[in-house]
């Protein structure tokens, strides 16, 4: 496979992972990130396996920074062939009745805004090329509720939303739009959660079930995303993929 693919949150577990195997199946990499210490560390992994990319320092959730990462990938690059549309945040444990508004808000902003900002710069591209593959990720929690996480679980249903609305936008013009629904991932996301508890002096009353007795590898699940990005699931889109170890069974 050739072609150029974006990666958001490409400083991060996830987004690394991905960030990685895309580049290893061929493609260049658009490495985009808020932390600029991150990204440029995932990219000098690129470099050294042989790999081709490029950082940009964005954050998600401003108009300006996406149009500006679009515009560079388009700049150096001239397509845009795939599009992962990854970044997101963790909200802090909180029963509704506790959480902070702002908090809420910035959930939203990042989770969703940040995605739906994506979706418009880069489908406006794909869709000029006729051709491109995006990947949102979502959640398990866009299925189904996690306890104590209201705006974490509104954010990624959102997620499910917009997938689903831009995968029927664009089904006959060459575009096609998933998601993936990772359940437990070891990554800095989930790390923080001992750390989130303690600081908040607050526990869930329920966890979500790691049934395979262990989080992912963030690696199993850009397996997923590479898959997705190829040819081989030509025929899918608005499809919501769940690799979650069994956690919603
Ligand atoms: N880890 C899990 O168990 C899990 C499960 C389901 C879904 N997810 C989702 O997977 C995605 C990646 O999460 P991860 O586990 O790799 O987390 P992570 O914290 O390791 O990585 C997230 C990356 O996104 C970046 N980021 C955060 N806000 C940003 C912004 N406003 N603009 C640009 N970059 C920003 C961070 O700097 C970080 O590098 C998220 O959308 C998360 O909700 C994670």
């Amino acid at each position: 496979m050739d072609g150029v693919a974006i990666v958001t949150g490409a400083g991060g577990g996830i987004g690394r992972a991905a960030s990685i195997k895309l580049s290893q199946a061929g493609f260049k990499v658009v490495a985009v990130d808020f932390n600029t210490m991150t990204g440029e560390e995932t990219v000098k992994l690129i470099l050294e396996q042989g790999g081709e990319g490029m950082f940009v320092q964005a954050d998600v959730s401003k108009e300006e920074d996406v149009e500006r990462y679009t515009k560079m990938a388009m700049d150096a690059y001239g397509r845009i062939d795939v599009f992962f549309n990854n970044a997101g945040i963790l909200q802090k444990f909180s029963l509704i009745e506790d959480l902070d508004t702002s908090d809420f808000d910035r959930m939203m902003n990042v989770n969703v805004r940040g995605v739906f900002l994506g979706l418009k710069k880069v489908l406006k591209v794909m869709n000029g090329q006729g051709f491109g593959s995006i990947i949102n990720t979502a959640s398990t929690a866009g299925l189904r509720a996690e306890h104590s996480m209201a705006a974490y679980t509104a954010s990624k249903h959102a997620v499910i939303g917009l997938t689903k609305a831009a995968a029927i936008e664009y089904v006959r013009k060459g575009v096609r739009v998933n998601a993936i629904c990772p359940g437990g991932v070891d990554t800095a996301l989930t790390q923080s959660v001992p750390m989130m508890m303690q600081e908040s002096g607050y526990t869930p009353e329920e966890f979500p079930n790691m049934r395979l007795g262990r989080f992912a590898e963030p690696s199993e699940i850009a397996e997923m995303v590479v898959f997705l990005a190829s040819d081989k699931s030509s025929y899918m889109t608005g499809s919501i993929i769940v690799v979650d170890g069994g956690l919603t069974l």
